[in-house]
């Protein structure tokens, strides 16, 4: 059995938990879990992930607007993310970022969300946790130019923007997608990744790994990610968690 295993992305306010979320949360450092990060998607999202990460020692929350959800915004959303990330728990702005995939009709409205929120964060000193899905562009140009710490979640680029990415500090996220059979830009990038950039994420209730894929996702799955980074870096699974943890913690502050 693993242990130290850090899950630097979740969403346990999601609905997919409602049926079973105490369960779920009580159990999870049974399985090996030392740390989860819950990531807001929108305010009622980051006010509950504070709420959670009050009843659970291992649980810290990052409070942010996601691309998807930049349009019933109140003209006071900064001020009110300002209060949650003041919270001890708070240790991230996130997740933010741009989504051309599902939304081109918001563009210019989620790249204002995204720069404001690096604008917070920075003020408050927090890294970001940043989602980029068929964005990689304008997301870059947007990391270079306010040059936040944080991590690219879920990366979905290729090697060139994930050099890119790394010469601007910034760490790489992975998750049960680079288990998939399609996986082969994710198994490139971290083939070239150096190991002190990796963070492991689940992005639950999302994303299973192979062979789990489809189901619900959770913490405890990270390992199938943590077995397939270690097969591409020929070393031990648990050596990958106990590095992408230390990653994890250093970036966090935790
Ligand atoms: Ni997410």
């Amino acid at each position: 059995m693993y242990n130290n295993i850090f899950d630097s992305h979740a969403h346990y306010t999601d609905k997919a938990f409602n049926s079973d979320r105490e369960n779920m949360l009580g159990s999870l450092k049974e399985s090996g879990i030392c740390g989860v990060i819950n990531c807001g998607a929108d305010l009622e999202s980051s006010k509950e992930a504070l709420s959670l990460s009050e009843k659970y020692d291992y649980l810290y929350f990052a409070c942010g607007v996601h691309p998807e959800e930049v349009e019933k915004l109140p003209e006071n959303y900064i001020e009110i993310l300002k209060d949650l990330a003041r919270h001890k728990k708070c240790v991230a702005i996130g997740e933010i970022g741009l989504d051309y995939y599902w939304r081109q009709d918001t563009k210019e409205k989620q790249k204002e969300v995204f720069e404001n929120q690096i604008i917070l964060a920075k003020e408050l000193d927090l890294p970001i946790i940043v989602h980029d899905r068929e964005a990689h562009g304008d997301t870059l140009e947007i990391l270079k130019k306010h040059k936040p710490t944080g991590v690219l979640h879920c990366f979905s680029g290729s090697v060139e923007t994930a050099k890119e990415v790394l010469k601007l500090g910034l760490y790489i996220g992975f998750g049960g997608a680079l288990t998939f059979k399609n996986a082969r830009k994710a198994v490139e990038v971290a083939e070239m990744l150096p190991l002190d950039r990796l963070l492991l994420e689940t992005d639950c209730p999302y994303m299973a790994p192979v062979p789990m894929r489809g189901k619900r996702n959770d913490s405890s799955l990270i390992p199938y990610v943590a077995e397939k980074m270690a097969e591409i870096k020929n070393t031990s699974a648990q050596q990958i968690l106990d590095i992408a943890t230390n990653n994890t913690k250093e970036l966090f502050g935790i």
